[in-house]
């Protein structure tokens, strides 16, 4: 079926308004069906989990809906999730259960938004382990690799955490050939999936992943996310669950009394949109990409930061420039004075990429991040947006 914008965009109440939504890789809007599910909810069946009584029934049995979507569509088993405020603070929760021993490395790449450093940081100062710094030069095309991993793997490291999609670069890093690597060193890796989530199917057993994080709030829906972890690599999770409660799945380790209940339960609406849509979702992204890309392109100003193919094996349409002349805050207060395109500056929290990888100044980036959602005509508009407030 051929991608249907017009169509699409009536799923989102959000874009029903003036105002161009280009800060998706901040937060995407929600789907008007997550939107009534969690006015339903409230309004209906708003009671504490675990009742036998009639509408604490529906209530239970909306929760584990919840549930059931999220596993079955990062291809997980029930007992192989949790779900939780955010992926910071369920990466920061894994980083207060995991247990390696005294002495063993860990690797951590430059490469990300913070969340999947600072937990790991605070899990090495815990447990008294060595941190190993990964990162990839511009000449090596600014990409997590299995070559520039090796190096760094030995008998010693037990832990390696990396992004799937860098949310400054947008370039999509092949995570099977990096968890192979990790596997053959005799390591566990934990990949922070939240840039990659909003764009292409996750499916966590094809990338042969230990844990996998990312939150449905950049993916459609509310502010709650996910966090997988492999049967195998819950041997290393300590349950944090009260001492009479169950420590059996990796809820029960890590659930801390529920995740919000209104949230859970409008997953089963996003995953019914996504389902069956990526490759028209991935088509349509593509489209938006090249656009900006070849103005973007055009310009010996201009510096993409990443890859400057449109390609979409290779990239997301999270697309970050720098300008010789003109600093990222003065181009997005520019635009801002002349049209109703939303998109921002700054590092956004991949501060050691910024500062150490890319050497920029404070302001970092000027970012545009792309959902399918947005149109081509929204794309041709921001190029003359831009021919207007650059030099
Ligand atoms: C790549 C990436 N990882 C992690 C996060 C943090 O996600 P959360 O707000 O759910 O903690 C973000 C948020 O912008 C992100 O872009």
């Amino acid at each position: 079926m051929p991608f249907d914008i017009t169509k699409t965009r009536e799923h989102f109440p959000a874009l029903q308004q003036d105002q161009v939504f280009l800060d998706n890789a901040g937060g995407s809007q929600a789907l008007g069906d997550v939107i009534d599910s969690i006015a339903a909810y409230l309004s209906k069946t708003n009671v504490q989990l675990g009742a036998s009584y009639h509408t604490g029934t529906q209530s239970n049995t909306k929760y584990e809906e919840g549930y059931q979507a999220a596993a079955k569509y990062i291809n997980a088993g029930r007992d192989e999730i949790v779900l939780g405020g955010s992926t910071t603070q369920l990466f920061m929760n894994l980083a207060g259960a995991l247990h390696f021993d005294e002495g063993d490395e860990i690797i951590l790449s430059k490469m990300e938004h913070e969340t999947n450093v600072k937990p790991w940081l605070f899990m090495a100062e815990r447990l008294k382990l060595t941190v190993k710094w990964w990162e990839s030069s511009k000449s090596d095309g600014l990409k997590l690799t299995p070559e520039n991993l090796k190096p760094l793997l030995s008998p010693k490291v037990k832990f390696v955490a990396c992004t799937h999609v860098s949310n400054i670069l947008g370039t999509i890093h092949d995570v099977r050939a990096i968890a192979d690597a990790v596997h053959e060193a005799g390591a566990l890796l934990c990949i922070d999936g939240v840039s990659f989530a909003p764009h292409r199917k996750v499916d966590v057993k094809t990338f042969g992943v230990d844990f996998y994080a990312f939150s449905w709030y950049k993916v459609y829906g509310p502010h709650i996310a996910v966090l997988y972890a492999s049967n195998s690599a819950q041997k290393h999770v300590k349950a944090m669950a009260h001492f009479f409660n169950p420590t059996k799945t990796l809820e029960d380790k890590l659930g801390f009394a529920a995740s919000n209940y209104e949230n859970v339960q409008t997953i089963p609406q996003i995953t019914k949109y996504l389902d069956g849509s990526v490759d028209a979702i991935t088509e349509q992204e593509g489209k938006l990409q090249k656009i900006l890309l070849d103005f973007l392109n055009s310009r010996s100003d201009i510096t993409v930061q990443g890859s400057t193919s449109a390609d979409s094996s290779q990239r997301v349409p999270t697309i970050s420039f720098t300008v010789d002349t003109v600093n990222p805050k003065q181009i997005v207060n520019e635009a801002e004075k002349i049209s109703n395109y939303g998109f921002r500056w700054g590092h956004f929290y991949s501060k050691r990429l910024c500062d150490e990888v890319l050497g920029l100044g404070p302001e970092g980036v000027t970012r545009v991040s792309m959902v399918h959602y947005n149109t081509e005509d929204d794309i041709w508009g921001l190029v003359e947006v831009l021919k207007k407030v650059l030099p």
